[in-house]
């Protein structure tokens, strides 16, 4: 398909120092179900995620385990890789650091940019030396102006992460002097960062002044060589960072996959790292001559006892343990809808409960097991697709509610990356739909002996359904493609181009139904 829209989608690349938790389950989810839904819109898509493997923090988690560098990165890397099948993740690749075209990549960014002028005509790279403060849980450099001291009479960066004083010969990336040029992209690409209040924030960041930033290191060996520069390794962010090339075969930036996939790349983020990827990045990428990022958006954290989860503070929840309790679906359903995508928010088991016996059982379960159950009843399992001059006012009226429903779901997900409002959005017409079940009464038409009426609310419903299960697949893909088997409907007519122009077929003749959304219930209390 010559004229097909790709879109090229990120995950941050997860240090390697630490087994995945939620935190960043809960990025790839979100990633996940953004990639499906455009997928199922049409567009070419290439996810990618993978792992960030060189730096001090990671150097020194191999040095504790007793373990070589790579060794260590080899296993840990593959916790993550596993996350594709714990959590169903549909990526497309998955790219390690470690790995030889990276680091040609990686060394082929820096020569761009040292190749290059600053906007003010100066080198864009320059040696010095570094005198300051670093954080090597975060692997960021921080001002004297930007930390706290704690009760303990430590340092602390604002992420709480330890800070120790620093001196090196380092080079430095003239980043002062691309201010106007980040301003002025920021301004005339309204949408590159969302949501609107960390755009604003970033804004003003860099309203406030720029330092150049110290971009390599000389006081360990664990990243990748500097060109020409012998005992400088890359600072692991610009490192990082060129990942998102790397996978598309930077530096041949003819090939066809970087210039399918880059003029349409999609960063998405946890708000901590939004400043690399919205201030270094993009002026990375500028002075290197290369197109900068279609959008980044940045999701806030999932907190535990009210901290954000991390392996410091003990408070981690791990994926395997939540999927092995509530299930993949409850847990990809409960994570994009419980919290307002953007924004901080609690996990809890009472709400995940909640959500499960409510959303999922009650409203959406329920609508599917009572709808296909009648069809099985009262009519052998064979929908009837009725005239469309057939309808009552209440139902036309009914059916255009999932009818528009693409349209009011979309903006929502491709534009605001909102996927609770999104789900909010289905699951009013959910409701509606079993208002819609408890007003007409099957069960009194089947009575009545009205079958040509009867007929036609099943149908109506179970089209309804259909429109449900498709809309939802982005979010539930092995739930969703149960409901879709029991409604018969054919693997090729599962995408939205589907969703609006082929309504469930007359005469097949359905499977029995089978419950897709089972209650949560509690396990006895041990006595
Ligand atoms: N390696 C860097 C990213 C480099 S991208 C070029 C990194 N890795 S990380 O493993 O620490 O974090 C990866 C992602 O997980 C980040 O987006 C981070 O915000 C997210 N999360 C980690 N803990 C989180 C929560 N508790 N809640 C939500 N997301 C959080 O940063």
């Amino acid at each position: 398909m010559p004229d097909q829209p790709s879109f090229y989608l990120t995950t941050p690349i997860y240090y390697v120092n630490d087994r995945p938790h939620i935190g960043h389950a809960y990025t790839s989810l979100a990633c996940d179900v953004l990639a499906r839904f455009m997928r199922l819109d049409g567009y070419n898509v290439m996810f990618l995620t993978g792992t960030d493997e060189h730096g001090q923090k990671v150097e020194k988690s191999a040095q504790a385990a007793g373990e070589q560098p790579l060794a260590f990165c080899d296993r840990m890397s593959g916790n993550f890789r596993e996350l594709r099948e714990l959590l169903n993740l549909s990526n497309d690749a998955f790219i390690r650091t470690t790995e030889p075209r990276h680091y040609r990549a990686s060394q082929a960014i820096w020569r761009a940019i040292a190749a290059g002028k600053s906007p003010r005509g100066r080198e864009n790279i320059y040696l010095g030396k570094y005198a300051g403060w670093y954080a090597v849980r975060d692997e960021a450099f921080y001002a004297e102006s930007e930390l706290a001291t704690g009760e303990d009479g430590k340092k602390r960066a604002p992420s709480g992460a330890e800070v120790e004083w620093v001196e090196e010969p380092s080079y430095f990336f003239r980043l002062s002097d691309w201010q106007d040029r980040l301003l002025a992209l920021y301004r005339d690409n309204p949408d590159l960062i969302g949501p609107a209040t960390r755009r604003n924030e970033v804004v003003r960041f860099v309203e406030g002044g720029l330092d150049d930033l110290s971009i390599s290191r000389t006081t360990f060996s664990w990243g990748v060589p500097v060109p020409d520069a012998p005992g400088h390794i890359m600072y692991v962010w610009l490192d990082a960072l060129t990942n998102y090339l790397t996978a598309v075969g930077y530096p041949d930036t003819e090939n066809p996959e970087f210039t399918t996939f880059w003029p349409h790349v999609f960063h998405m983020v946890g708000k901590d790292i939004l400043r690399f990827h919205a201030v270094y990045w993009p002026a990375f990428l500028m002075a290197a001559g290369v197109t900068v990022p279609k959008r980044i958006f940045a999701h806030g954290w999932l907190l535990n006892k009210g901290e954000k989860m991390s392996k410091s503070l003990g408070n981690v929840i791990r994926p395997k343990e939540l999927i092995g309790q509530y299930g993949l679906d409850p847990v990809r359903y409960y994570l994009m809808r419980e919290v307002p995508f953007g924004a901080d928010g609690y996990i809890s088991h009472e709400t995940m409960v909640g959500r499960i016996n409510g959303d999922l059982a009650n409203d959406l379960g329920n609508l599917a097991q009572r709808v296909l159950s009648m069809v099985q009843r009262y009519s052998d399992g064979v929908l009837a697709r009725p005239a469309p001059d057939a309808l009552q006012v209440a139902d036309s009226e009914f059916d255009a509610l999932s009818a528009g429903l693409l349209d009011r779901v979309r903006p929502l997900v491709a534009g605001d990356q909102a996927f609770n409002r999104a789900l909010e959005e289905i699951w009013k017409v959910v409701a509606q739909a079993n208002q819609y079940v408890d007003a007409q009464a099957p069960w009194a038409l089947k009575k009545a002996n009205d079958t040509g009426r009867l007929e036609l609310v099943l149908y109506v419903l179970a089209e309804t359904i259909r429109r449900l299960a498709i809309l939802v697949l982005p979010f539930m893909p092995d739930s969703c493609t149960r409901l879709l088997d029991q409604l018969g409907v054919p693997q090729e007519a599962r995408d939205f181009k589907a969703l609006v122009s082929q309504p469930l077929a007359s005469g097949a003749k359905l499977p029995k139904p089978a419950g897709v959304f089972p209650r949560y219930v509690e396990a006895e209390a041990a006595s």
